[in-house]
C-alpha cells in the first residue's frame, strides 16, 4: 500500500507526531512523510491511504494545509483511505479561559482537515484526532506519542483486518504487508 503522510508544523511538534505515525504504518506498505508545500498535491498519484496533519492555528489547519487540500479535485479522493489529526493546546494546560472558550465554540483543525478530505471523495478510517502540547511551542504532552501510534495503529488495523476476514487469509488474521 503507498501511504503519503502530509503534515505543517512551525515548532517541530505536529513532524514528531507525523513521525511516530509513519514509522508506525511501515509494515503495511511504502511510507512517505513530507511537509506540505506547492508541490505536495503532485505526490498523490497511487496513494491509497492519506493522512494529514496540522498544528492547529486561529481554531484551523495552517494557510499551506489548507491550500493543500483545496487543489484537490472534487472526486480526487474516491476510493482513498484518510486520517485527520492536529495538535492543540491542552485546556488543562492553559490557564486562559478565552481561549479554552473560544476553543470550545470554534474547535481544532482535525474536524476540518476531515471534513475537506471527506468531501474530496476520501474515505476516513476513524474519527479526526488531537494531541495536545504543553504550550504554544511544546513540548508535546507526555504520552502524545504513544496515543498517536495507537490511534493509527487502530484505524488502519481494523481496517486491514476487515479486509482481511474478507479476503483469502483468516486463519492467519495477519495485516497483509507491503504489496
Ligand atoms: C498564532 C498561533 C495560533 C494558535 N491558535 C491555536 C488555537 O486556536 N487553538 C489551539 O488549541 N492552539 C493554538 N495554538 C497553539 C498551536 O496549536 C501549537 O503551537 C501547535 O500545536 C504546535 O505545533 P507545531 O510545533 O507543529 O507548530 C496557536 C499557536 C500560535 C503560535
Amino acid at each position: 500500500m503507498k501511504i503519503l503522510v502530509v503534515y505543517d508544523s512551525y515548532f517541530g511538534n505536529t513532524r514528531q507526531v507525523a513521525q511516530v505515525i509513519s514509522e508506525a504504518l511501515s509494515p503495511y506498505g511504502s511510507v512517505r512523510m513530507c511537509q506540505v508545500c506547492d508541490e505536495t498535491s503532485k505526490k498523490l498519484d497511487k496513494v491509497e491511504l492519506l493522512i494529514v496533519g496540522s498544528p492547529t492555528r486561529a481554531f484551523r489547519a495552517t494557510k499551506a494545509i489548507n491550500a493543500f487540500l483545496d487543489k484537490i479535485p472534487i472526486g480526487g479522493l474516491k476510493g482513498v483511505k484518510t486520517l485527520a489529526f492536529d495538535t492543540r493546546l491542552s485546556a488543562v494546560e492553559t490557564d486562559s479561559g478565552l481561549l479554552n472558550a473560544l476553543s470550545a465554540v470554534f474547535g481544532c483543525a482535525a474536524a476540518p482537515i476531515a471534513e475537506k478530505l471527506k468531501r474530496k471523495g476520501g474515505e476516513l478510517l476513524a474519527p479526526p484526532e488531537g494531541f495536545f502540547v504543553k504550550e504554544s511551542e511544546g513540548p508535546l504532552k507526555s504520552e502524545e506519542l504513544e496515543r498517536a501510534v495507537n490511534w493509527v495503529q487502530k484505524a488502519v488495523g481494523s481496517f486491514y483486518s476487515s479486509t482481511v476476514i474478507h479476503g483469502a487469509d483468516e486463519t492467519t488474521g495477519s495485516a497483509p504487508l507491503a504489496h
